[in-house]
């Protein structure tokens, strides 16, 4: 069978389109529901801190790497450890990938399904005009009505797997690009909003001031299963984005701007809700519904609020679509590049495997919600196997590879665009990827199972 479009690998077109489709896959629910949550939980400024040295220490050079890796191999994750490791087990970082793919996307779509809820209400303005413990029982009794929930999850899995069948140029690209920038412009204003709230400056204190008895085993290893997801790293999303990176980018560039912007709409969500949360009366330690219920409060007390809040869960639903989409792309490229499907095939057969997770996942806040392991439900249990145990495991054999195992020359070629690039930062990556960001995640893991205790 020939297919002329599929002989020449699809790739991004500049360098603005590579930083706009990576940080479209990094900007999504993890910044804006995900972080503000995990702080509020997790001690606020000591959260925070933790998060910062995580990103810069151990995110943006696993990020890189697996730039080198998708690009030098030019295939999906699993195919490109075959590729780059003969024979060698390195592969099971590609099938552990697929993995966690399928896990993700089945609780990261039932949240993007309640942001299109949101989306929906304030469309009918049902939303504005309640009051803190009305928006509380309307985010539960959604949640436990299980009709809804399903209906919204189906509707986003179909939407990502349109934008799939469509291809990398034609989807990823002319979604990402256009939508980014004016997510950002509202969340400055929801900021303004909130920080202007009478009693927000709480909220400052919590979030930038912390409080070094605070940080737990559990909060570091929530902050780095928190930077990974955020970042989208650690399952090989980025191998596979990097193998559409063409060959003249600058991978640490990339990498760096791509974690910064990640960071400041992290930032910029906790700026936005935890003054509102102090100043309209709420917890900040509220779990899962945080940011649900504490915008519409926001929203509420702004000019213009419903029509601020119709736009804002409409762009955040689209920040998490070009969050889906990369996800599911890992799936599809693996089952197009090693199983010979297809695309379209491979996108359905993917979408609805992940959907019937998804329904488990959407019920274990309704029907299934006793279903529980160590206190977490369904929802609960994916979202900590995924983000603190498979990606950290990842993103550590992803450096491991790079710093012990790949050569030294191509990885030097990559990170240098073969020569044309001075390399500066070549010495300190290849530092930190052998020594300093393993030995960080193998400490974070054995101090978190309280096997190596600090203190
Ligand atoms: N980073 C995205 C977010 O913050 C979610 C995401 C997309 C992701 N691709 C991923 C998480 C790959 C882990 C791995 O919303």
């Amino acid at each position: 069978m020939t297919n002329n479009v599929k002989s020449e690998r699809d790739s991004f077109s500049n360098r603005f389109a590579v930083v706009a489709a990576v940080a479209g896959s990094a900007i999504g629910l993890g910044n804006i529901w995900r972080f503000p949550y995990l702080a509020g939980e997790n001690g606020g400024g000591a959260f925070l801190l933790v998060y910062l040295f995580c990103v810069v220490v151990i995110g943006i050079p696993v990020m890189t790497s697996e730039f080198i890796i998708g690009r030098s191999a030019q295939l999906n994750p699993y195919g490109a450890f075959k590729k780059l490791a003969p024979r060698k087990p390195w592969y099971l970082i590609g099938i552990m990938g697929v993995a966690a793919a399928f896990m993700i996307l089945a609780f990261y779509t039932t949240v993007a399904g309640w942001t299109l809820e949101y989306f929906y209400q304030s469309l009918t303005g049902n939303l504005l005009g309640r009051t803190d413990i009305e928006l509380t029982n309307m985010f539960d009794s959604f949640l436990k009505s299980s009709f809804r929930p399903i209906l919204w999850f189906i509707v986003f899995m179909g939407l990502t797997a349109f934008i799939i069948i469509s291809g990398v140029k034609e989807g990823i690209e002319k979604y990402t690009k256009i939508m980014m920038p004016f997510l950002f412009l509202i969340l400055i204003l929801m900021c303004i909003r909130s920080l202007t709230l009478p009693g927000g400056k709480a909220g400052l204190q919590f979030l930038f001031h912390p409080d070094m008895n605070k940080i737990t085993p559990k909060v570091i290893l929530e902050a780095l299963g928190q930077s990974f997801f955020s970042l989208s790293i650690g399952m090989g999303t980025l191998i596979t984005y990097g193998s559409y990176i063409r060959k003249n980018e600058n991978l640490v560039l990339s990498a760096g701007l791509v974690s910064l912007a990640d960071t400041s709409v992290a930032v910029l969500a906790g700026i936005a809700i935890f003054p509102a949360v102090f100043a309209l009366g709420g917890s900040p330690a509220s779990g899962t519904g945080l940011t649900f219920i504490v915008l519409p409060g926001i929203f509420d007390k702004m000019p213009l609020g419903s029509v601020f809040a119709f736009m804002f869960f409409l762009l955040l639903s689209i920040a998490a679509l070009t969050s889906t989409i990369s996800v599911l792309e890992v799936i599809v490229a693996y089952l197009v590049e090693e199983l010979k499907m297809s695309r379209k095939k491979a996108t359905i057969a993917a979408s609805l495997s992940v959907s019937i997770l998804g329904l488990l996942t959407v019920l274990s806040y309704g029907a299934l919600s006793n279903l529980q392991v160590g206190g977490r439900n369904i929802f609960g249990i994916l979202e900590f196997l995924t983000s603190n145990i498979m990606l950290p495991i990842g993103g550590l054999f992803i450096v491991i590879f790079i710093g012990w195992f790949y050569s030294k020359d191509l990885t030097k070629r990559e990170f240098t665009n073969e020569g044309s690039l001075k390399g500066t930062l070549l010495p300190t990556y290849i530092f930190i990827v052998k020594f300093v960001a393993p030995v960080a995640i193998a400490i974070v893991f054995l101090y978190s199972l309280g096997i190596f205790k600090l203190s």
